[in-house]
């Protein structure tokens, strides 16, 4: 019976382990690299959460009032701490709506009668912008389209808003 005998060279010795040493360190160089740039884009983002405004449902009249609050906002890599917005009032069948303050013209601030001439509508200072209370832009002024509406609910007589919608979007 013969035994073929199966030498290794040196050089091939060196050859293995160095190749193997090598894609172990880039393994371990590459992984947490890899995982930075693909971690935030699993992590789920706090878009769609509702967030309470610190407004109690019964301190709602049917005058729009200001309300803001803070949300973290995770953008990618980049999470800051923002400010929103909303003018929130009861209609007359008791429903709460919360609209954004950001004009459909080109994104400047509307406020609730916002000029002394016209009362009863949301104003924007920029180009005389003007919508009516139920957010409805009003003909023959810039805006195109009415205010946004954000989602919302209510939970222990509390209110909470989310995001902002274009009005008849689902
Ligand atoms: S930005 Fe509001 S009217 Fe132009």
């Amino acid at each position: 019976m013969s035994e073929k005998k199966q030498q290794v060279s040196r050089r091939q010795f060196l050859n293995y382990t160095l190749t193997g040493v090598g894609g172990f360190m880039a393994a371990g160089m590459l992984a947490p690299m890899l995982r930075m740039a693909v971690d935030p884009v699993l992590k789920t983002s706090s878009h769609g959460d509702l967030a309470n405004v610190s407004l109690s449902v019964d301190d709602i009249t049917d005058e729009p009032q200001r309300v803001d609050w803070k949300i973290d906002q995770v953008d990618g890599w980049y999470e800051s701490e923002v400010t929103k917005t909303a003018w929130v009032y009861k209609d007359e069948n008791d429903e709460i709506l919360a609209f954004s303050p950001i004009c459909k013209h080109l994104g400047c601030f509307v406020s609730w009668e916002g000029s002394e001439d016209f009362p009863d509508e949301f104003y924007c200072p920029c180009h005389g912008g003007r919508y009516y209370k139920d957010g409805t832009n009003v003909p023959g002024t810039p805006p195109l389209a009415p205010l946004d509406q954000f989602e919302q609910k209510v939970e222990d007589g509390m209110l909470f808003l989310g995001e902002a919608k274009e009005q008849g979007e689902a």
